[in-house]
């Protein structure tokens, strides 16, 4: 099988990696580089739950080519933590809008992007955002509930990330 190295940013720091020309992101930051909080669920782009942020834009990780990533900036869930516990992940937990977890990081990707391009989300605007990921668990109240939340405390000088 013909390999290709190639170079990648991912949270922050160059990753060099060999991939084949039909590997998708999904592939490479779970398989190749063990960043497995990105998950696989439906690899069929309709669930959500591998999102990544890719140029601040949130984006299905198992529909999106390796090779089209070089040059930009990836952020995967393990980006959001460093050095302590994102805001959404806090909120996430404290407010129930995650169970089983599957989905979850999906979620916090999806928010992250709504809240770095519109702070001050309607609720309606946070239904719109995540209407591309799916959850088996929490009926989504509790998800819109801690999106919100983390938007209100950024509002407030406490949310930042
Ligand atoms: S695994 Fe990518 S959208 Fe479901
Ligand atoms: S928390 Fe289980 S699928 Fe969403």
């Amino acid at each position: 099988m013909l390999c290709k190295i190639i170079k990648l940013n991912i949270n922050g720091s160059t990753h060099e990696t060999a991939i084949r020309e039909y590997d998708v992101l999904l592939d490479v930051v779970r398989e190749n580089l063990n960043l497995t909080g990105t998950k696989r669920g439906c690899d069929m782009g309709t669930c959500g739950c591998c999102n990544v942020l890719i140029d601040g834009r949130a984006r299905l990780s198992c529909l999106t080519m390796a090779m089209e990533c070089i040059g930009k900036k990836i952020v995967t869930i393990e980006g959001l933590k460093s050095p302590i516990v994102h805001p959404l992940q806090r909120a996430f937990a404290e407010s129930g809008g995650s169970q089983c977890g599957f989905c979850t990081q999906g979620f916090i990707m999806t928010a992250k992007a709504l809240l770095d391009e519109n702070p001050d989300p309607k609720r309606e605007e946070i239904e719109e955002a995540i209407s591309g990921n799916m959850c088996r668990c929490t009926g989504y109240i509790k998800i819109v509930d801690a999106i919100e939340n983390v938007a209100k405390l950024q509002k407030n000088g406490k949310g930042s990330n």
